[in-house]
């Protein structure tokens, strides 16, 4: 099991570098993000949350599906968007609605570093968009108003003070 980083840990805020090895290391990675992200009951997990500094995350949906994004690029976005409730394993225990565009295309790589193209909407364009930003040093809620984030960070700092104590 991979300890997921945490807000106020340094490598959530950096922007990180591509992927250059399709190896066995990586996919040992890969299957050790899964069965974190499986631990740890999300949807999706970027390669910066388990402190590795590259650009990848994994999606698993409730429904089944299991996918790796390697290097990618979102290369198209609705002009329609939603809001949708977001958590993040980085900031446990705390929520806010995010408004983002309802369907984005992405291009990216699978762990064999063949490349794919996905149409995605509902929610796994919502799950992707989030990781994607991970990679980025973009958390949920840098996408809030300044009053929104500081009440969620609030919530958060007050959550994870009484767990210290416990
Ligand atoms: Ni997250």
């Amino acid at each position: 099991m991979l300890d997921i980083m945490k807000l106020g840990e340094e490598v959530l805020r950096e922007k990180c570098s591509d992927v250059t090895q399709f190896d066995d290391a990586l996919h040992i990675l890969i299957q050790a993000m899964y069965e974190t992200l499986e631990e740890a009951d999300g949807v999706g997990l970027a390669a910066p949350q388990v402190g590795v500094d590259k650009r990848f995350f994994i999606v698993s949906l409730p429904d089944g599906t299991k996918k790796e994004f390697i290097n990618p690029k979102i290369t198209g976005m609705s002009v329609e968007t939603n809001p949708y409730e977001e958590g993040c394993l980085s900031l446990p225990g705390v929520y806010h609605d995010v408004v983002r565009p309802s369907k984005v295309i992405i291009e990216a790589k699978d762990a064999n570093g063949v490349p794919f193209t996905l149409k995605a909407s509902g929610l796994m364009a919502r799950v992707i968009q989030h990781e994607y930003d991970h990679l980025d040093g973009v958390l949920f809620i840098d996408r809030l108003d300044e009053e929104e984030k500081n009440k969620v960070v609030r919530a958060y700092e007050k959550k994870n003070r009484k767990k210290r104590h416990r």
